[in-house]
């Protein structure tokens, strides 16, 4: 059994000083307690026990070119002497806004954040400067980040989340003032009937519609054929702004994001995360007339650390290695990523244990489920979490680190020998959870 002591000892002396022990709630969620790292490298995770595990998990998605990747690392160091914040601008942003425009779908100007979770209140805002209206709509499983008007119905208690036709908003946290839920619309995901009929409730009404194109969050699902561009229809329909939120899908599922892969574009556009290979960044890029309200009618948007050095020169850096040679990269992460999809489901088969493996190859996720693939919040709501759990822990105990909801993040990292030692320990864990 691998000893976790060392972790458990810092985790008891950290909730001393450090609310809860952690800096972020989202994790908790790791056994036997949130564990302790010293060191990233590549497609590995070395913590204060000295257990190695190959990292899935990338910082939840940002580590695209896996842990301390050489270019940016050098890149940002370069940069360290420079200085960090000027509270003004650095040349690097218009170098990386005017590379970003060129590559991204509907990307007529861009604005720094840093954290998905501003980038989102920033579109959310300028829906609604934009558009004279109040109504956000949402989609049931999908996150946005923790903020007040974006945390709500991502993961609700299916006792509180109304039917599945016509779901209610529900608060994500306690401290969450009910008046939000009053300007947010939630909808079922992957079904343009049920949104037709949203949109027709609150004709006139809705600023902006905000959806992750592949529901990552909720399940790694992607949209069905034609789902994309029945969205984009409605919303143009509506006088509503498609606001496409590829903090994860971006960078990572292709060059060009989900827009990119699925041949649909957005008003308004987020991404962060992999954008910067792990530097903190995030930005809101779309139409020039709806961002252009930022400076003609002063919609207001801030920030200390925007456009700081280090987050460009890391962001710089990430391009030069993701866009070469065409995006050669990502061609070759999307065949180890079928491959290691395949190994899965293949070693699920051979231990009869009933897990679906969905996604994409750089995201995809591990369900317990006999039934068929979930398409919507609902459906990945009724597979088996405490199963996953399982698999989680005795993954864990062979080395290999998962969402503890089975999702699985990919990197340029993991090699086609990371892949391999990957199953192989996969192949034990699940032997395990069979036995169980
Ligand atoms: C789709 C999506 N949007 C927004 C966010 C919020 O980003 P951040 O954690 O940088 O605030 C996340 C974070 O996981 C996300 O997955």
């Amino acid at each position: 059994m691998r000893s976790y002591a060392k972790s458990i000892a810092l985790y008891e002396q950290a909730r001393r000083h450090l609310a809860g022990g952690v800096s972020s709630n989202v994790r908790y969620a790791s056994v036997p307690v949130p564990l302790f790292f010293v060191r990233g490298e590549g497609a590995r995770l070395h913590d204060v026990d000295g257990n190695v595990h190959i990292d899935y998990v990338l910082g939840n998605g940002p580590a695209i070119l896996g842990h301390a990747p050489k270019p940016v690392i050098e890149a940002v160091a370069a940069s360290l002497a420079e200085g960090q914040v000027f509270a003004a601008q650095n040349p690097r942003e218009q170098e990386l806004s005017a590379r970003l425009c060129r590559l991204l779908p509907g990307a007529e100007v861009v604005r720094f954040a840093t954290s998905g979770t501003e980038a989102v209140l920033m579109a959310m805002r300028l829906a609604r400067a934009f558009t004279g209206r109040t109504k956000v709509l949402k989609f049931e499983g999908h996150y946005h980040g923790w903020s007040d008007q974006a945390f709500i119905s991502t993961r609700p208690s299916l006792n509180e989340a109304g039917p599945a036709d016509a779901p209610i908003p529900v608060a994500g946290s306690p401290g969450m003032p009910p008046s939000v839920l009053g300007d947010t619309v939630v909808c079922g995901w992957n079904d343009l009937d049920q949104l037709r009929a949203t949109f027709e409730r609150h004709r006139g009404q809705i600023a902006g519609l905000i959806m992750e194109p592949v529901m990552v969050n909720g399940g790694a699902i992607a949209p069905l054929p034609g789902y994309l561009e029945g969205v984009r229809d409605l919303c143009s329909e509506h006088g509503t702004l498609f606001i496409c939120d590829e903090v994860i899908t971006g960078f990572r599922i292709g060059l060009r994001g989900a827009q990119g892969k699925f041949g649909v574009t957005a008003d308004l556009s987020i991404y962060a995360k992999a954008v910067a290979a792990g530097f903190p960044l995030a930005m809101v890029s779309g139409r020039r007339d709806v961002m252009d309200t930022l400076l003609d009618k002063g919609v207001m948007h801030g920030g200390t650390y925007n456009g700081n050095v280090q987050s460009m020169a890391a962001a710089l850096a990430a391009l030069d290695v993701l866009e070469a040679d065409g995006g050669a990269i990502y061609a070759r992460m999307e065949a180890r990523g079928t491959r290691l999809m395949d190994g899965l489901a293949a070693l699920a088969a051979k231990h009869r244990l009933p897990i679906r493996v969905q996604g994409m190859p750089a995201i995809f996720q591990t369900f317990f489920t006999s039934g068929a693939a979930p398409r919507n919040y609902r459906d990945s709501a009724a597979c088996d979490r405490d199963a996953m759990l399982a698999l989680h822990a005795a993954l864990q105990e062979e080395g290999v680190r998962v969402q503890q909801a089975g999702k699985w993040f990919l990197s340029t990292a993991h090699d086609d020998a990371v892949i391999d030692e990957t199953l192989a320990a996969s192949d034990r864990a699940m032997a395990a959870v069979a036995r169980a």
